[in-house]
Formats: C-alpha cells, structure tokens, sequence
C-alpha cells in the first residue's frame, strides 16, 4: 500500500471532536430551583433520556438552598416537564402519554437533590461528598488520577454575581482533579470536570476578564463550556453549512459584492418580571442581554473566514481573528452608530419604566441598533446592522446580507417598472422558522418588458424534514462529549464585550434613549440610522414572518 495514503496521526478523531461519543457523568445544577433549571434544563435532558441520547448511568444533581428531599424535588419538577420538555409540543405524539409518563418515571430516578449554600465555604466538602457518593452508587467512579470520583459536569444556572463564589468552591471541594491534561493525565482512565457558565457573563471586559480568570484558576479552557444559547438553533450551526458546503456563496461573500449585512432578533414580549432583579439592575438592557451574546455570535458565523476544519479550535480561532478586527468607535461617537430605546404602552400592558422595579432614570434600553465594521479584507467597507429589541411588531431572528447594485442598469431605457430595481438579498431566517430565501428579479411573463421581484425560498424543515430541536439538549450533550464547537472561548467573550463597550460607556447615546410604540420596530430613529447611509431594515409584517 503506498505509505502516503495512510492514515496519518492527524487524521485520528480528537478526543473533543464533534464525533466523539458523551461518557455519563454527574450533572450538578447550582441553581437548581430557578426558572432556567425548570423551564429549559431539566426539560431538555429529560428530552436526551427520553430519546436514549444521555448516556446511562448518568446522574442530575440538583443544588439549591431550600431543604428539599429527591422526592420533592421531582415532584416540583414534573409539571415543569410536562409543560416544557418536546412531548408538549409534539402534535402527532399525542401529548403527555403513557409512554412519556413511564419515561418521566424512569428519569425522575435519576434526579437527585442536595440542599446547600453553594457559595458558602462551608458546602464545598459536603457537595464533594454527595457527588463522589451518587458516582459511586451509579458505578460511574474511575480509577486514574482523582480515583473514586466520578466525571461531573457543574452547571451554574444561579444569579451572575454567585458565579466567582462558587467556582471558588468548586475548586476548594477538591472535585477538579482534571489538570493539565495535556501532559500528565491519561484521559481514558480519569475522571473529567466540566463546567457549564450562562450568561450574563460579565457585565463589561473587565468583570468578564476577571471572571475568566476565576474559572481559569480552577479549571482548565477546554473544561470551560461557556454557553450561548443561540448557537445551538439549527440555522446559527447552519450557516457554516450554507457558506462552507456549498460552493456558490463564497465567491461572492465579501466586499466586492455585499452592500452590507443585517442580524436582528425581535421579540414581542415584554421584560415583565425580570425587569427588577435582571434587566434594570445593570446586568441586562439589550446591549448586554442580546447584542453582546447572541447577535455578536451569529454576526460572527456570517463573517468569519472559512475555519480549516470544523472543530471546536478551528471556528473559534476564526471567531477571535474577526472580533479583533472590529472597527474600534471612540465612545465619544458611538452615539453615531447606534440608537437605544425603550418600549412604551400597548393594550394595557406597562411601558418599560412602568415594569416594577424599573427606575426610569437608569435609561436602560429594551432596544438597540448598532452599526459595526470590520477592518479585514474581506469587509471593508461593508457595514453591518445589528438590531435586538422587545416588545417589536413580531418575534424573529434573522440575517439579511443584502448585494449590491449590476454594475450598470441595462433596462433603463425601457424606463416604468425597471428604473431602480431593489438589490438581490439573502435572508436566513433562524426563528421562528428555519429557511433560507433569495430575491431575484424576474420578467413578468406577457409581453411587452415588465419585472418584479420574487423570492427563491428554502424551508428547511419542507426540505429535509427531521425534528426541530430544543437548543439546550443537544448543548448540554456537546458539554459531556468535550465538544465546544458550540461554546465560547475566553478571548471571544472579552472581544465582543469590548467591541461593545463603546456604547455602554456614551453618556450621550444613554441620555438619547427614545421611547418606542410596543409593536413597532423600534425608535424611528434607528430606520433614520440606516436611511442617512442610503439603506433600511428588513422589517416584514407579522403575516411575511414564516
Ligand atoms: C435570552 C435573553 O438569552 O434570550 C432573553 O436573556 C431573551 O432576554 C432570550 O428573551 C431570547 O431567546 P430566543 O431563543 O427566544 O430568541
């Protein structure tokens, strides 16, 4: 055989690869009676369980203060099940079942509860206990180094500002035996320790810096899963897929042909009762909340190089390389590529300052546009719009990348209808449908030369059919198998805080804040914001929304 078509050691799967297969581990929630554990978390892995998809043996631990036996716990847990876990939303199904009803039985076995003050020092022995214990009973303990504990994946779903107190706990509980895995672990024989952070992570560069460094003193980076919940919808991942398996974007993907791209993400829901404890509290607003995260890390499957291959290190490298080339704006013209606002009355319901807890003064933002550049070869120049706001006139995510003008307009001596035509443009629709569509312009057909515009359309689920998933699981997933494709990098988050941070700090923009009518798009000085550049938003009406 010639040599040359061996396979060579870099063909060997890595362990973290996205082929790699989920060991089963502890679970342990901190934070396990809040609203995400209920709505999102402990829904989600029932779904994996349900599916056959977690891994046996493995264990959820819930960890909150208020003294609770297993049988409580499950207890509290399974209308949360029952209302937010797939079989709620499964029409064909039939609904809650015998069937689910048996799986909820078999997996309710497998959620434990422990009451603990996670941040106090005092809990970090005891919470060490109770997971080595529950790992010895599932036979999940490994020999190796930290020899009697079995793998543990940490979720902390608590409030940001318990996060440094109980990785430091973490850490002091001696469950982290992990180290430097590159040099002196043998990884198949020891037990692993994950962790899982949501967001908020950090309210600024400097708060996520020194987060970063918290976590970094107990665990290794590629222990660290920090979690975006956006990137687990099917299209964000899709993207990659559109651009980088297809052979006909890419060519055109770039300076020479885009005009500029859009990312928005409406809602039409209000703050209501996160206003006070959450979103007024200088943690959220939708900078923060929204443009920070989720937007920044769609932008970034949009516009980031073609990574070398699809792996967790590979797309993040890529990620990091664009943040980096993100125009910095000085923060005393920020105010000049962005707009903030907030919601005003609608049928009955508050306006943002009405929200309880809301401080009027705080000129906190439920919406915000801002216009970023990128100074690399392959956009600049190209002007990207990034919109998130609640309470807008529908509920959706997507991108639009809209083309310039044909060079020259052939048609125009016929004059009427093919003066001034409307430019080609790709929209990708990630919520709450996935698809893809293209406007193309088009001769009406009869005689004489009229045109029009009409959409090539791709509805993924019509097309390839499969299941519409709940981001969480299959995340969650990833987490046990090491695979962070779908997690962010430490340098990621600090990037796009600080491609961020200019408009956080504008006194000017803040004290510009414009109220909006609830239902709308947002302040009309946001459209103004893209009508100075000769463009405007993508705003369909609710019946467009697929
Ligand atoms: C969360 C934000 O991260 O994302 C919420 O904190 C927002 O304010 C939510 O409502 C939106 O998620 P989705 O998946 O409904 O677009």
């Amino acid at each position: 055989m010639n040599q040359a078509y061996e396979a060579s050691p870099l063909a060997v799967v890595p362990e973290s690869s996205p082929s790699a297969s989920a060991e089963p581990c502890v679970v342990v929630i901190f934070g396990a009676s809040g609203d995400l554990t209920h709505r999102k978390l402990i829904p989600s892995l029932f779904d994996l369980h349900r599916s056959g998809a977690l891994p046996d043996k493995t264990i959820v631990l819930g960890v909150s203060r208020t003294p609770m036996s297993d049988e409580n716990f499950r207890e509290k847990l399974s209308p949360s099940v029952k209302k937010f876990s797939a079989v709620a939303s499964e029409s064909s199904g039939g609904g809650w079942n015998a069937a689910a009803q048996s799986a909820w039985e078999s997996f309710a076995r497998r959620v434990h509860y422990f009451a603990a003050d996670a941040a106090s020092p005092d809990s970090a022995l005891a919470i060490a206990e109770a997971v080595n214990d529950l790992g010895r009973r599932a036979g999940m303990c490994k020999g190796g180094a930290g020899a009697g504990s079995p793998n543990v994946l940490f979720y902390l779903s608590v409030s940001p500002d318990l996060y440094e107190p109980i990785i430091t706990i973490i850490g002091a509980s001696g469950l982290v035996t992990e180290g430097k895995r590159w040099c002196s672990l043998n990884p198949a024989d020891s037990a692993w320790q994950r962790i899982i952070i949501e967001k908020p992570f950090g309210v600024d560069t400097a708060s996520a810096a020194s987060l970063n460094r918290t976590l970094g003193r107990v665990f290794e980076e590629e222990a660290i899963f920090r979690i975006d919940h956006y990137l687990g919808k099917e299209l964000v991942q899709n993207i990659l897929v559109m651009r980088f398996a297809n052979a006909i974007f890419e060519p055109i993907w770039n300076r020479q042909h885009v005009d500029h791209v859009q990312v928005t993400a409406a809602e039409t829901v209000g703050v209501g009762s996160r206003a006070a404890n959450y979103y007024d509290s200088g943690a959220g607003g939708a900078l923060r909340d929204m443009v920070q995260s989720h937007l920044l890390q769609v932008l970034a499957l949009v516009a980031i190089e073609p990574p070398s291959v699809f792996d967790a290190s590979a797309i993040m490298r890529e990620k990091i390389k664009l943040f980096n080339t993100a125009a910095m704006i000085p923060i005393d013209q920020a105010h000049e590529h962005a707009v903030v606002g907030r919601y005003g009355v609608a049928n009955g319901e508050p306006a943002y300052v009405e929200e309880t807890g809301v401080d009027p003064a705080r000129n906190t933002e439920t919406f915000a546009a801002i216009r970023l550049m990128f100074d690399n070869w392959r956009w600049n120049g190209v002007p990207f719009y990034l919109r998130s706001g609640k309470r807008m006139a529908a509920k959706l995510t997507e991108v639009v990348v809209q083309f310039k003008q044909p060079p020259t307009n052939m048609f125009r001596v016929l004059g009427g209808d093919t003066i001034g035509r409307p430019p080609n443009r790709i929209v990708i629709n990630i919520a709450p449908t996935e698809g893809i569509s293209i406007r193309i312009e088009g001769k009406i057909p009869g005689s004489g030369l009229r045109m029009a515009s009409a959409k090539l359309d791709l509805d993924y689920q019509r097309s390839f059919g499969g299941e519409q998933i709940e981001a969480y699981g299959p995340l969650i997933l990833d987490a046990m198998r090491g695979d962070r494709t779908l997690y962010k990098h430490r340098e990621e988050v600090e990037s796009s805080w600080r491609i961020c941070e200019p408009f956080l700090r504008s006194q000017r923009l803040r004290k510009a804040i414009r109220e909006y009518p609830s239902g709308s798009w947002g302040p009309a000085e946001s459209e103004a914001m893209l009508v100075r550049e000769g463009r405007a938003w993508h705003n369909p009406n609710a019946d467009e929304v697929r």
